[in-house]
C-alpha cells in the first residue's frame, strides 16, 4: 500500500516536472502599459526570445485615441529591471493617423547587445508630434 503511494507521487513528481519545462519557454506577452490609455496593443515578436546581435521584428497592431499628428513615432525600448535603458530605438510613423484609427505596422531592430539582464523588459510606445506641439505618448505596450 505505502509502496503504491510512494510510485504514484514520483510519477506526479516527474509529470509536473516535465510540464514546468514548456512554461519556462512560453512566448513573450505584451499588455497595454498601466496607466496608458486604453485600447488595443498587440504585439507578436520574432524570433521569441530575441536573439543577441540579430534583429528582432515587432508586428504591432496598435488603436489610438489620440490624433498621432504628422510626426507621430514608435519607440521601443529595452529597459533594465531599475528602468534603466539598455537599448532604444525610433521610428517614424506614416503622417496623419488620425485618432480612433489604427497602426498596423512591423519594425525590424538590431538587438545590439552582449547580454541582457535578468528583469529586463521591453516597452513600446507610440509618440504623437502634432504642429511642433509636445511629444506625447499615445499607446504603449509592455512585457508582462
Ligand atoms: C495588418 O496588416 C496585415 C497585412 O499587412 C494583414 O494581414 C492583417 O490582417 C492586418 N491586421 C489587422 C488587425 O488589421
Ligand atoms: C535589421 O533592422 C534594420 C532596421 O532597424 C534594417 O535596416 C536591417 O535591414 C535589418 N536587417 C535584417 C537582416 O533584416
Ligand atoms: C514634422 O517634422 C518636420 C521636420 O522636423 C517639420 O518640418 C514639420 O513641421 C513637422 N510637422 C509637424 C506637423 O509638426
Amino acid at each position: 500500500m505505502n509502496q503504491k503511494f510512494i510510485f504514484i507521487f514520483t510519477l506526479l513528481a516527474a509529470l509536473l516536472t516535465v510540464n514546468a519545462i514548456p512554461f519556462q519557454k512560453r512566448k513573450t506577452e505584451f499588455i497595454v502599459c498601466p496607466g496608458s490609455p486604453d485600447g488595443v496593443f498587440n504585439v507578436k515578436m520574432n524570433p521569441d526570445p530575441v536573439i543577441l546581435g540579430q534583429n528582432v521584428t515587432f508586428d504591432i497592431f496598435a488603436t489610438v485615441t489620440d490624433d498621432v499628428g504628422d510626426n507621430g513615432s514608435v519607440v521601443v525600448d529595452f529597459n533594465d529591471a531599475n528602468d534603466d535603458s539598455l537599448l532604444s530605438q525610433s521610428f517614424d510613423l506614416p503622417s496623419v493617423i488620425k485618432a480612433h484609427s489604427a497602426i498596423n505596422d512591423s519594425f525590424s531592430m538590431p538587438v545590439k547587445l552582449s547580454s541582457l539582464p535578468e528583469g529586463y523588459y521591453i516597452q513600446i510606445s507610440v509618440i504623437s508630434h502634432t504642429n511642433g506641439g509636445p511629444f506625447k505618448e499615445v499607446a504603449c505596450a509592455i512585457t508582462s
